[in-house]
Order: structure tokens, then sequence, then C-alpha cells
């Protein structure tokens, strides 16, 4: 009998690695490919695209012609940031009409948004969807965003970004599982009880800034170990007591226990 060789079974794994990482790269590449040709479709069809999914999925709401219901409101001039923000954070379509639309598992591929955001977008002007640049934050100023999250942001969102109840059952939801898009977009459009921060209001660099921030926030969270929610001092207080005592109790009774 042939005896294998003692290296048979790493270079297996490493030609089957290697063999996975080539069919990923194919199959990546072809993905790409089948993108870009999508991208050749004109506005026209997109918009054509979108009119159709509109009217199966939005239009028993918002009207057939997006002019609004009994239930919902107009998306005449919403522009297409504002669908690309509800559809992307799964708040619409809305399951049906409540306090606030929660977010939710998405339902339509980014191509299907954006055909919906472009038949929106042909009905009237009104916010577009940022572009990579200007979401791009890379440069933007940390401590600036800082400054201008707690004066825009904080009162609704807390300081941590992980938002917090306002009145009537109405929350601002937490920050920190939104893209920099979504973050963009939010300030563009102004969903329900949050304001408008137009582009005069909060320049696009100073948005930048704030999305820098927040993604700070996400990265910073965990530091300090387990961030007990974020909620700030009364939580670890509350914390610190109930484990610290606890802990120490239980010295104690050990102690008492040996020394009898
Ligand atoms: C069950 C009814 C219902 C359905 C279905 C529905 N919506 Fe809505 N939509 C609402 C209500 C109510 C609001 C207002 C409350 C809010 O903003 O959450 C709203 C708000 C919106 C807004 C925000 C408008 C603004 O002023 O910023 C957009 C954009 C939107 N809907 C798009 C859509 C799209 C696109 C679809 C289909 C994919 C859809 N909706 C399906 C009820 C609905
Ligand atoms: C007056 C209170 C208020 C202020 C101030 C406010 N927001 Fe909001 N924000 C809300 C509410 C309420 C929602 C949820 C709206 C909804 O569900 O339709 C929200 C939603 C968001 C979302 C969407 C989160 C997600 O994951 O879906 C983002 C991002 C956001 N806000 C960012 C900001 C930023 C950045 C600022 C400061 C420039 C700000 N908000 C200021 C109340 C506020």
């Amino acid at each position: 009998m042939r005896r294998r060789h003692r290296a048979a079974a790493p270079i297996l794994v490493l030609l089957t690695l290697a063999l996975i990482g080539v069919l990923y790269a194919a199959v990546g590449s072809a993905a790409t490919a089948q993108a870009s040709n999508e991208g050749a479709t004109t506005n026209a069809q997109l918009v054509k695209q979108g009119q159709q999914l509109f009217a199966e999925g939005c239009s028993s709401c918002h009207g057939l012609g997006a002019q609004g219901g009994p239930e919902a409101p107009t998306l005449i001039g919403v522009g297409s940031a504002a669908v690309d923000f509800q559809i992307s954070t799964g708040r619409m379509p809305l399951a049906a009409p409540n306090a606030q639309a929660p977010q939710k598992k998405v339902i339509y591929t980014d191509q299907e948004t954006a055909a919906i955001a472009a038949y929106i977008a042909s009905l009237a002007p009104g916010p577009q969807i940022p572009t990579d640049e200007e979401i791009d934050y890379e440069d933007a100023d940390l401590v600036e965003g800082g400054e201008l999250f707690r004066t825009n942001c904080s009162q609704c969102h807390n300081f941590t970004g992980a938002g917090g109840a306002l009145s009537n059952g109405a929350y601002a939801p937490d920050l920190r599982d939104a893209t920099p898009r979504q973050i963009y977009e939010a300030m563009l459009t102004g969903p329900e009880n949050m304001p408008v921060f137009s582009n005069e209001t909060l320049t696009p660099e100073n948005k930048q800034a704030i999305i820098k921030y927040i993604q700070n926030m996400d990265e910073q969270a965990s530091y300090g170990g387990w961030a007990i929610g974020s909620l700030g001092p009364v939580n670890e207080g509350a914390f610190i007591w109930i484990i610290g005592i606890g802990l120490l109790i239980g010295a104690a009774v050990w102690i008492g226990a040996r020394v009898r």
C-alpha cells in the first residue's frame, strides 16, 4: 500500500481554498458585468418599471399617481432620497398605518428601489439620493461632527445615538445601524417627527462630519468592554450596584462559612 505524504492533507486544503477563491472571483466579476449592464438601462425604462412596482406595492395607500390617500401622504415632490430612505430601512411598504413606521426587513432589491425612486423623482423635483461623493466622510472633521450632533440630533437620538422616546408613543430610533447614505437621507428628508436639515441648514460638509461622528460612535461603542446599552451613568451605576454588591455579599457569606 502506498503511504500518503504527511503534507498531503494540508496541501489538499490549500488547493481547495485556492479553487474556491478562483471560482468566487469568476462569479463576482460576472455579477459586476451584469450590474453594469443594468446601469445601461435608460432612465425612461427605470421610471416605467418603477411606476409598475409602485402600482403594485404602494398605490393602495399613496394613490395610483402618488397623489396621496386618506391614510397616506402625497409623494409628489418628496424626491428620490425619501423613497430610498423609506425602502432601504424597510419602513415602506408599511404593513398597516400605525403610530410610527417601524424598520423592517427590506423587500425590494437595490435595482427595484432605484426604479421606484426614479419614478417618484420623475413626478416633481425633490431631494435626490446623495451621491457616493456626497456621503464620503473620510476627510470630514470628527470634532465638528460631535458638536453638530450634540446641538442638532442628541435631544432626540440621545448623546450616544442609541435613540429614545418622544411624545405620543413616537420614538427616535437607534442610529448605530444606519448606513452613511441613510443618515444623509434622513437629514435631507426628515422622516415623520424628525425635522428636515436642508443643505442650507447643514451643508454637505456638516452632514459628512455628523456621519463620521455617528460611524465613529459605532466603532467606539464597546472599547471599555460591555457597553451595557450605552445608556449612561444610571445604567452603569445600577450594574455596579447589583453585580458589585452581589459579589461582595457572596464573598462575605463565603468567608463567614469558612470561619465557622
Ligand atoms: C399601508 C399603507 C402604505 C403603503 C402600502 C405604503 N406606504 Fe408609504 N407611507 C404611508 C404612511 C401612513 C406614511 C406617512 C408616515 C411615515 O412617514 O412613516 C408614508 C410615508 C412614505 C414616505 C415618506 C414621505 C415623506 O414625506 O418623506 C415615502 C417616501 C413612502 N411612504 C413611500 C412608499 C413606497 C415607495 C411604498 C411602496 C413600496 C409605500 N410607501 C407603501 C403608508 C403606506
Ligand atoms: C425632533 C427629534 C429629532 C431630531 C432633532 C433628529 N431626529 Fe432623527 N429621527 C427622529 C425620528 C422620530 C425618527 C424616526 C422616523 C421614522 O421612523 O419615520 C428619526 C430617524 C432618524 C434616522 C433613521 C434611523 C434608521 O436606522 O432608520 C436617522 C439616520 C436620523 N434620524 C438621523 C438624525 C440626525 C443625524 C439628526 C441631527 C442632524 C437627527 N436625526 C435629528 C427624530 C429626530
